[in-house]
């Protein structure tokens, strides 16, 4: 079964059960600021488990990006991916429990086809020290639901992984764990987590490939959790009820709600029975993809061949999607992460000799057609990813060979490479600290990380700086010009106009204002068409006409970007910052634009006289567009 009918089966099963579709956020979280990527689904649903109504309703299903750049270093096995769709069903406030588990249970068995034998479910242990109880309620839950299918399921008290290696599953089908394992937050485990974050205890359904014996070097006994590869988690439903108190306690969210997340790439290979999850459809295409560029046959091939295959596969479809949402490749944030995947991409394919000038962007090429049909920004920014993909491969090609030569000079004094050498390889020859490490590693040397990340940080400041030097010098000319003062709250509509039209990908890079236009400066690839202008155009003078009105409130950041505003969330910003919003207040839901800015702005639009129009849009640099615009 090909992965795009698993999406489709999934959708349209919840949909069945009367769920509504909503898109797949960016992988670069809008509300987010504890991460640089999305890596769950429920990132964008924060305020809604929180409590706020979602205009979608109470029951929703979609498939999410998702990337997690933790597991980097371990993609080139057969089951470790950066990127993967995770498939969510969403009760907020509506169904609990009992049909949570029974419904996922029968789309797995009954709509994916697999054998119920096959499924263990892990559940919640309880804890004394958080109060918080044993999941007695979901093993009921499950048992009945074994028993219709006639598989005995004993509950059995495994705690932590320790415990389960040591003891084993002795005959069981359900099984306690702690919060290590059975309880989801965005900080993990109960203590973790800072107050105002909401959380719950979870249950986490497993796919056992029987064929695989467990190896000992993961412990004495396999169990559910363990790493061996027996068992693959292919869901987990979260049962999302609790809020950390100020004083560390839970106390009970407004609603009981369901946060389920499925890995759709491992449901594929579950329902093919073969753990080895680049053989599923998706991946197929590009290993094959990647045999016709480089004429190296993928089943045959050494292992090492086999894991540079992977990490291609890996890699480029991971920055393929973080391309398609905006990213460039950089030495900084998601860019940083961005260039390190393409990098290590071509590392590893120059290491098992399959390296071909152009193979990040043809690999692309498959990978964009393969799934543009469900994510169709990929098909609208195509060209912007190749020519990304192609720019940074040459760039990285240069510099690996000069980076290379130094690399060697420093390892040949046989001594450890300190966080100077490092940091060097890094900032003028374009080594990750990863690629330093590899190399290091092959020739047994150590890598002072903790200098290397010192001397990072220190980089990274003072590149923030300049680019909020940069960005704040444009702003207003004089903000007593009421002409201006209008023209400043244009931007912000403009802003709010373009993201409407062309995407979450744009931000702003900059702005000048005059009392005769602004000038706007913002992230997007293309050149916009005619239809795109006109949208623009239309979106703003019918917010003109409805004359609204326009509020500013006092917040922290990060209250500001969870309630949706736009700005730079960089540290420089102070404790206290004011957003201006248009049409409602921060957080309203009515609001049509939400910025942090320090104004000032006009009261109501209805000051703003007359219609805006784009008179111009050009190119500003690479990746960022330019409009000019006047109200006439
Ligand atoms: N939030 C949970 C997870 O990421 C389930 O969607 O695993």
């Amino acid at each position: 079964m090909k992965v795009q009918k698993i999406r489709e089966k999934y959708i349209s099963y919840f949909e069945g059960k009367g769920h509504v579709e909503i898109p797949s956020s960016s992988l670069v979280p809008k509300n987010d600021p504890t991460t640089l990527f999305t890596g769950s689904g429920m990132q964008q649903l924060m305020p809604y488990l929180l409590g706020e109504e979602h205009k979608k309703g109470v029951r929703l299903v979609d498939s999410q990006k998702c990337f997690r750049a933790e597991d980097i270093d371990e993609v080139g096995d057969n089951r470790h991916t950066t990127f993967f769709e995770m498939l969510g069903n969403w009760s907020l406030g509506d169904y609990f429990k009992k049909d949570q588990l029974s419904w996922i249970f029968d789309f797995i068995t009954k709509e994916l086809g697999i054998d119920p034998s096959r499924i263990y479910v892990t559940v919640f242990l309880g804890s004394d020290q958080d109060g918080i109880d044993r999941d007695t309620e979901s093993v009921a839950i499950w048992k009945e639901i074994y028993k219709k299918h006639d598989i005995e399921a004993k509950d059995i008290e495994i705690g932590s992984c320790e415990n389960g290696s040591r003891f084993g599953m002795k005959n069981g089908r359900i099984f306690y764990y702690d919060a290590s394992k059975n309880w989801w937050s965005r900080a993990g485990a109960p203590n973790n987590m800072p107050a105002g974050e909401p959380g719950g205890p979870d249950s986490e359904i497993f796919y056992e490939f029987t064929e695989i014996k467990h190896n000992k070097a993961y412990g004495e006994y396999c169990h559910p959790n363990c790493d061996c590869g027996r068992f693959m988690e292919i869901g987990n439903s979260v049962f999302m009820q609790y809020l950390k108190n100020e004083d560390g306690t839970f106390s009970d969210l407004p609603n009981q709600n369901v946060d389920f997340g499925g890995g759709l790439e491992r449901m594929a290979a579950a329902v093919a029975n073969d753990p080895d999850i680049f053989n599923i459809d998706i991946f197929r295409d590009i290993i094959k993809n990647i045999e016709e560029i480089t004429g190296v046959n993928y089943s045959g091939a050494d292992e090492k061949t086999k894991k540079a295959f992977r990490i291609l596969c890996d890699h480029l479809r991971a920055a393929t999607f973080i391309l398609g949402d905006g990213v460039k490749p950089s030495n900084l944030g998601q860019g940083y992460v961005l260039r390190r995947l393409i990098r290590r991409a071509i590392r590893f394919s120059k290491l098992s000799n399959i390296f071909e000038q152009g193979i990040c962007s043809k690999i692309a090429e498959s990978i964009i057609s393969d799934y543009k049909e469900h994510y169709q920004n990929l098909g609208y920014v195509r060209k912007s990813i190749i020519s990304e993909l192609d720019l940074e491969e040459a760039k990285f090609i240069k510099t690996l060979e000069s980076g290379t030569k130094e690399f060697e000079k420093i390892a040949n004094k046989k001594s450890n490479i300190t966080a100077g050498e490092a940091f060097n390889l890094f900032a003028t020859h374009g080594f990750p600290l990863e690629m330093t490490k590899e190399m290091a590693e092959e020739r047994g040397l150590n890598v002072d990380e903790k200098g290397f990340k010192k001397e990072f940080q220190k980089h990274q400041k003072v590149s923030r700086s300049d680019v909020a030097e940069k960005k704040f010098k444009g702003g207003l000319a004089d903000d007593k010009d009421p002409k201006i003062v209008q023209y400043h709250t244009l931007a912000h509509l403009l802003l709010a106009a373009l993201r409407e039209v062309l995407g979450d990908h744009v931000h702003q890079k900059g702005s000048n204002i005059t009392a005769e236009r602004v000038r706007f400066d913002f992230s997007h690839p293309e050149k916009m068409t005619d239809e795109e202008k006109q949208k623009v155009e239309a979106w703003i003078n019918e917010k003109l006409s409805q004359n609204l009105e326009v509020f500013v409130t006092e917040t922290d950041p990060k209250t500001a970007k969870e309630k949706g505003a736009e700005g730079e969330f960089s540290s420089k910003y102070g404790d206290k910052i004011t957003v201006y919003t248009v049409g409602g207040e921060l957080g309203s839901g009515q609001e049509v634009s939400a910025e942090i800015c320090g104004g000032p702005h006009t009261k109501n639009l209805s000051e703003i006289k007359g219609k805006f129009r784009i008179k111009k849009e050009e190119s500003s640099s690479a990746g960022v567009r330019r409009i000019k615009g006047i109200i006439e």
